[in-house]
Parts: structure tokens; C-alpha cells; sequence
């Protein structure tokens, strides 16, 4: 898919979003978010659902935990234009309640046709209700800062899961917020690490993993690939993406930065 096929899917999935009634969280929406970002991007964050400023303005992460998402992002040298931010629900639940299972159930078919389009190497979690769609039965205060392959019926075909908190957790609690910054460090290592079970499973001609052999996440970034079995092969995406990574091995300061593809 070329980057316009890319954009144009995602504007049919976020027009279908707006137009959405399956669950009754459409009924006290000011405006869905469908999500937004870079269609060529490797890493999607996902978090739990809009907010009161997200649901005014249609935007994912807009409000001060969005601003927070931003800092952290920031801390590893990405912008949030390099990412795409989507949430399980696309529509505020009231009072900013949690989601309900058949809210997420109803609104899941949008994810993964999102996960699908994006084809991304990284899912980054936000929170337990993302955690969940991508880590079953996985606790957060273990979880977080571990990673997993996504099993490809979320979408995301051949990619690793990365749990963190959600960031409105990490503004409630200063120790949440040091070990938000201190998870979201390991992204880079654990983009490179998809990056090359990608091309191992692409020269392979491998299928993407499936997850059922991982079902306790691994700490990061050890990742266990060798036992994980393949799926039908995928093309691999041919786009280019600007997200920059520093090679684990390079100094903060080394200037040698790998260029995402
Ligand atoms: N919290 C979320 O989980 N998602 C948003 O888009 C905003 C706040």
C-alpha cells in the first residue's frame, strides 16, 4: 500500500467512526476520534478513550494527559506526528467513566482495521483497557515496560505489544509519572527489535508470530522470538518512516541514528 492508500483507508474507518451507533456511547458524543498520525508510522500508542477535550475537538490526547504523552515522546526524540494515537473507544464514555466490555467489544472492529491498514512493528499500551485488548489477563503493575508479539487477530499482524501506563495515571502519581518516562525508553530497542523479526520473518518468507506460545508477557527488550511460530507470509511494508532510533549500542551523544524504513 502506498502512503495515499494508507491515508485514504484510515479516512474511510474514521468517517465510518463519526457515523457510528453501535453502543450507546455514540448517543452523548460531542465528536468520535477515530485517531490520528503518520499513515506510514511503525508505532501506534493506543490508548482507552477520548476525554472532555478529545470528545470537543474530535482529537485523541489533546487535554494535559495528551500534553504529558507529548513530553514522553519527546524524551526519546519522537514527535507525536510520528506516531498514530488511537483509543479502543472512539467515543467519550460519560463522566469519563471506564469502558464497558461491550463498549470496547462494539468499537474493537475499528481498531483492528486501523492496526490492519498501519501495519505497524510497535502497539504501544496506554492503560489497562489497551493493555487488555493486546495482553489478556495481564496485570499492568507487572506488564508495564514489557512487551510481547500482538497476536495478528488484533490487526496488527506481525508486531510487538509495549505496555505502559496510562498517562492520567502518571499525572496523579509523581513515581508513575519517573516510571512512564523510564518505559517509554525501552520503545526505541523494542521498535528495533520488531524491525528485525520483521525482516527475519519477511526473508523467511515467514508468516508474523502468533502470540498463544507468549501468553506472559517478557520483560523488555529480552524478547523471546526463536520458539514463535509463523503465520501466512505479509509483504513488508516499503515505506519509509521518519521515526528517528539511536542504535542501543550508541552514546547518548553518538550522532549515528538509524533511519526507520
Ligand atoms: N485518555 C485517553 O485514553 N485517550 C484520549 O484520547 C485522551 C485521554
Amino acid at each position: 500500500m502506498t502512503r495515499d492508500e494508507r491515508q485514504a483507508a484510515l479516512e474511510l474507518i474514521a468517517n465510518e467512526v463519526r457515523a457510528c451507533t453501535a453502543c450507546r456511547l455514540a448517543e452523548g458524543r460531542t465528536r468520535a476520534v477515530p485517531g490520528e498520525g503518520d499513515p506510514d508510522t511503525e508505532v501506534v500508542l493506543v490508548g482507552e478513550g477520548p476525554g472532555f477535550n478529545e470528545d470537543r475537538e474530535g482529537r485523541p490526547f489533546i487535554g494535559r494527559a495528551g500534553a504529558l504523552l507529548v513530553r514522553m515522546l519527546a524524551s526519546i526524540g519522537w514527535q507525536r506526528e510520528d506516531v498514530f494515537i488511537t483509543n479502543v473507544v472512539k467515543c467519550r464514555p460519560p463522566d469519563n467513566r471506564d469502558p464497558q466490555p461491550d463498549e470496547i467489544a462494539a468499537c474493537a472492529p475499528f481498531l483492528r482495521r486501523q492496526l490492519e491498514v498501519l501495519d505497524p512493528s510497535v502497539v504501544v499500551t496506554l492503560g489497562r483497557y489497551s493493555m487488555g485488548t493486546f495482553m489478556p489477563g495481564a496485570r499492568i503493575g507487572q506488564a508495564h515496560g514489557t512487551t510481547m508479539p500482538a497476536d495478528p487477530a488484533t490487526g496488527a499482524r506481525d508486531a510487538l505489544v509495549f505496555a505502559m501506563y496510562h498517562p492520567a495515571a502518571a499525572l496523579r502519581t509523581q513515581a508513575l509519572e519517573q516510571v512512564s518516562f523510564e518505559d517509554i525508553a525501552r520503545v526505541p530497542a523494542v521498535l528495533i527489535t520488531s524491525r528485525e523479526r520483521r525482516a527475519a520473518h519477511a526473508e523467511a518468507g515467514e508468516p508474523a508470530a502468533t502470540p498463544n506460545d507468549a501468553d506472559a508477557p517478557a520483560p523488555a527488550p529480552a524478547i523471546a522470538t526463536s520458539h514463535v511460530p509463523a503465520p501466512a507470509a505479509q509483504p513488508a511494508k516499503a515505506s519509509a518512516s521518519s521515526l528517528p532510533v539511536e542504535s542501543p549500542a550508541a552514546s547518548a551523544d553518538d550522532a549515528s541514528q538509524l533511519t526507520l524504513f
